[in-house]
């Protein structure tokens, strides 16, 4: 039976065309539907916005979808979905998809959908797949045999209901107008078995959904239900959020700035502002790189500021990148070190217990990286231990980078490596669980003798290849590393899918309660969870 009669774009005005082969969501492969979304370079954003991988088909809906729809769970919504994308993709075509409103009038009922399980997936709003941020409204409407429903989006937040009256006398037109062109009936005939077919109409902010349905025989739209779908730090997404690099100064501190005010860390519609701490002998090279950022014009970056306190640069701040710290010197000691930076960490660790946002997420780069955290946490105990975390990202990357070169795939292609243990020659490169284009990694490599010794040596010691071949230390790889820690952590990882971190132990795996190891994790709403069973 053909369910989808057509889909009618408001101001494209695209009415009256027929798909008869609709293809059901769930049997799209991620492959063909990222072509279909046009969405290759952006993958990891769509991975996180759109719940095309595994999802509890069976959950139930919303209760006001479910009552709206006359459908009960996620897997005939998504079934929905699907269909009306493949419509929408034939509809709009190949060069309309690779503008920016054909690309939206793509996605959009998508990442509604997706709203509409919120709960189970995480949506990012207002993303665009080349990285430009949404601006104004773009309404549309789907009409489907049996319902049709009419989504008007991108009103502000405060004002949504405002419109509702708007939205009500857009649902009496749409239907007037699919009953003139697709039943081809005069306006005052009997409009037949559609008198039957309710509309849906959701109020949409991005972030809140207000539902309402017309029921055609009282010929009147009323209010069902209301949700916001929990977006974090994303519900008022043009607020800037302030992120602290400690060490800003220093190699690692000179790459990273560039990349969070671009947008890298927390997305490329979230303004940040910059407060750069170092200490005192390195406020000329610091105020430097202030002045860089700032001729640099980065759209979303609202402002930088320098600090030698770290009381005064704790202020208010969302995440903390703490890269500065004590370095290890010829002839020096490592305990030596030890106790330095126990006292650097102590502190910074009180003021940013008290002066920081509530909530703040902190990643520790600087080395010994596990035990600096361990020191953080142990200073600050207004501040949760699991909002203390350090970076074993670039070790994971580093196992990704190997195995993707020595297979030949791109590297989002190889996923699940783990890394155990700290950030130091002892930790434990893993690829048992991992994935090359789906295969397991050790088939897809099919050398057991280079997986389990060579491979693993590189990863370990490839921080002292890369200060032997460039004479400092990684600093662009770290950088990204770390922006790629928060970013996960924030907004979520790809479903079915883990990243390495340093995070607090609960006894998993056998490791002590309370140490900072690196185990898999996988993000969601803003907070880590440890992967069970892949001893
Ligand atoms: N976890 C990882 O994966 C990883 C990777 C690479 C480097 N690192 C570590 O990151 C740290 C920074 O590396 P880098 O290459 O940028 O070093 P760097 O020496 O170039 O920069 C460190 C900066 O920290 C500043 N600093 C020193 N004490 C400070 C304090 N009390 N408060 C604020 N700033 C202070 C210094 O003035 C300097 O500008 C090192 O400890 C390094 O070992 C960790």
């Amino acid at each position: 039976m053909m369910h989808l009669l057509c889909v009618c774009v408001q101001g494209l005005d695209l009415v009256g065309k027929v798909l008869s082969s609709a293809v059901a969501f769930s049997s799209y492969s991620e492959d063909s539907l990222r072509t279909l979304l046009n969405t290759s370079g952006a993958v990891d954003m769509y991975d996180a916005a759109f719940p095309y991988a595994a999802y509890n088909q069976d959950a139930l809906l919303h209760p006001g979808l479910a009552s709206a729809l006359g459908i009960s769970k996620h897997g005939e919504l998504m079934d929905l979905v699907g269909k009306e994308l493949a419509l929408r993709a034939w509809y709009t075509g190949d060069l309309q998809r690779h503008k920016e409103p054909g690309r939206r009038e793509l996605i959009s009922p998508l990442l509604f959908a997706a709203a509409l399980l919120a709960g189970d997936i995480q949506v990012v709003a207002e993303y665009s797949a080349t990285g430009t941020v949404a601006k104004g409204s773009i309404d549309y409407v789907l009409m489907f045999y049996w319902f049709s429903i009419v989504v008007m989006e991108g009103k502000l937040h405060e004002q949504l209901l405002e419109h509702s009256g708007q939205l009500a006398a857009g649902m009496r037109s749409v239907r007037e107008q699919f009953n003139r062109t697709m039943l081809r009936k005069r306006k005052h005939e009997p409009e037949g078995e559609f008198s039957q077919v309710p509309s849906i109409g959701i109020l949409s902010s991005g972030t809140q959904y207000i539902f309402f349905r017309y029921d055609p025989a009282a010929k009147l739209v009323t209010r069902t239900s209301c949700m916001t779908v929990p977006l974090l730090m994303r519900l008022r997404p043009r607020k800037p959020l302030k992120v602290l690099i400690t060490g800003a100064a220093g190699q690692i501190g000179y790459a990273l700035c560039p990349m969070v005010a671009a947008g890298r860390m927390l997305g490329p519609d979230q303004p940040v502002i910059l407060h750069l701490l170092d200490i005192e002998p390195s406020q000329n090279a610091l105020n430097g790189v202030r002045m860089e950022l700032i001729d640099a014009a980065y759209p979303l970056l609202q402002a930088v500021n320098t600090f030698t306190s770290v009381e005064a640069a704790a202020k208010g701040v969302h995440v903390a990148v703490m890269v500065g710290g004590y370095p290890r010197k010829a002839g020096e000691e490592r305990k030596d070190v030890m106790a330095k930076n126990v006292s650097i960490y102590k502190s910074q660790a009180s003021a940013l217990a008290q002066h920081a946002a509530k909530g703040v997420k902190i990643v520790v780069v600087a080395n010994p990286a596990n035990t600096n955290a361990l020191i953080l946490r142990e200073n600050a105990p207004g501040i949760p231990a699991e909002n203390i975390t350090c970076l074993t990202r670039l070790d994971h990357n580093r196992a990704v980078g190997q195995v993707s070169e020595r297979t030949g795939t791109h590297n989002t292609e190889v996923r699940n490596v783990i890394i155990w243990g700290n950030h130091s020659s002892t930790q434990y490169p893993d690829v048992n669980h991992g994935t090359v284009k789906g295969q397991p990694i050790r088939q897809a490599v099919a050398d057991d003798a280079w997986l389990n010794s060579e491979f693993i040596t590189t990863v370990q010691q490839r921080g002292a290849a890369i200060i032997k071949a460039r004479g400092l230390s990684s600093a662009l790889s770290a950088a990204s590393s770390v922006c790629d820690h928060v970013r996960d952590w924030v907004l979520g990882t790809p479903c079915g899918r883990w990243v390495s971190m340093g995070v607090v132990s609960d006894g998993s795996y056998g490791v002590a309660p309370g140490l900072v190891f690196s185990y898999p994790v996988k993000c969601s709403g803003g907070k880590w969870s440890i992967v069970q069973g892949s001893h």
